[in-house]
């Protein structure tokens, strides 16, 4: 069922209230998500981006009760990804001929994903596409956001971006707009969005941002690919990635740890009580990684300005739950952060020391060496543990 964004423009994509995990297992989607392909029907007929595979009879049959798909006269591929590619191979099936719009890296994993030759015409940053009733559509390549074949497109006249990945939410729901929805909602998973997916790419995402900023294109309304439109006040979300793109923190201190017999808990409790009673302003959150999820807890690091990870020593090292974390964290390249290690032990102790060394490696500055506790915390080592939290809060 089409739904209406603009004048001539429709939203024919897909929700996917069920969906749970995203790329994989990778990314948690506890709120579902949305894949917008979008329709434009000025004098030339336009199909942007399509849905995900599972969806792919539905989409097109869909579709086909909204047009004659002979009528469709270009595909504009923003991303290959299979989330917005997946329905191509059926899409096409009808119209094997219909040329499709996208950059040079696309033609190569639409070919490495579906092994087909389409009729594809390569478009680079500028290029322009007349669709009639004095409108047209302009391409802005968004390389590395998130993959090299990124792009956007620009439509003139209505001033509408399809921005594909970028500036978009896994947030499933029948409401199409930004200002129809649970404000606080759509700032968690837009924030946990970029922690995830682009803070990764930040020193890129910079300077396009800059790029598309000083283009001075007027634009009313962003069409993500993702979640829903930003239609209303849309330069707010831009404005958000211009803060998170430049190594974004808040006043707040995270503590990560997992347990095996709660004495590494009891150190994180009591190093949380030093950090809040040396600072009373820093938000303090504690999280044990066995019982949380990794995307969240990513986007609450994302929200930090230090980290203070706990792990009993086992086998001379670290709990893998511990190991896979910072591996993780590792990954997201984030800069201007502090670390501190922490953990109890019954007879080597490295935990701490492994800790330290591995978030140095992730990127991070650490505090201190690390506190050590000999099985479980008696009195003097609480208070040790509280000192610590003191120590952390100061950096
Ligand atoms: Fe990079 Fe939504 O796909």
């Amino acid at each position: 069922m089409r739904k209406n964004v603009k004048n001539n423009v429709s939203w024919v994509g897909k929700v996917d209230w069920e969906l749970q995990k995203f790329h994989g297992d990778e990314y948690s989607t506890h709120k579902g998500s949305t894949y917008n392909s979008y329709l434009v029907e000025e004098e030339k007929t336009v199909l942007i981006d399509t849905v995900w595979e599972p969806f792919a009879k539905e989409y097109v049959e869909n579709l086909m009760k909204e047009i004659d798909l002979n009528k469709i006269d270009y595909i504009i591929v923003n991303h290959g990804e299979v989330d917005h590619s997946g329905a191509l191979p059926e899409l096409m099936k009808h119209i094997p001929d219909t040329p499709i719009y996208c950059t040079k890296k696309a033609v190569d994993s639409l070919k490495g994903q579906y092994h087909k030759d389409w009729n594809f015409n390569v478009v680079n940053t500028g290029d322009k596409l007349d669709i009639g009733n004095g409108k047209e559509l302009i391409f802005v390549e968004m390389k590395m956001l998130h993959w090299p074949d990124s792009m956007a497109t620009y439509m003139t006249e209505d001033n509408i971006l399809f921005s594909n990945d970028a500036f978009g939410q896994h947030y499933a729901t029948e409401m199409l707009f930004n200002d129809l929805v649970d404000q606080c909602d759509l700032y968690q998973e837009a924030i946990k969005y970029f922690a995830n997916i682009l803070t990764p790419f930040n020193a890129i995402l910079r300077k396009k941002l800059d790029e598309v900023i000083s283009l001075n294109l007027p634009i009313d309304i962003i069409a993500t690919s993702h979640g829903v439109i930003w239609r209303d006040n849309p330069m707010q979300i831009v404005e958000k990635y211009v803060e998170w793109a430049k190594d974004y923190q808040e006043n707040q201190i995270t503590i990560i740890y997992d347990t095996m017999w709660n004495g590494t808990k009891e150190l994180a409790e009591r190093i949380a009580e030093g950090i809040a009673i040396e600072d009373k302003e820093v938000v303090v959150k504690i999280f044990n990684l066995a019982k949380s999820d990794m995307n969240d807890l990513i986007t609450e690091v994302f929200k930090s300005k230090t980290v203070a990870v706990g792990s009993p020593t086992i086998g001379s090292s670290v709990l893998h739950s511990i190991a896979g974390f910072i591996h993780y964290v590792k990954s997201m390249k984030f800069k201007n952060k502090k670390a501190a290690g922490f953990g109890c032990y019954g007879w080597s102790g490295e935990s701490p020391s492994v800790i330290n060394e591995r978030m140095k490696e992730a990127g991070f500055e650490i505090i201190g060496e690390g506190l050590r506790n000999k099985w479980n915390p008696d009195k003097d080592s609480k208070e040790a543990a509280v000192q610590f939290g003191r120590e952390i809060a100061k950096g």
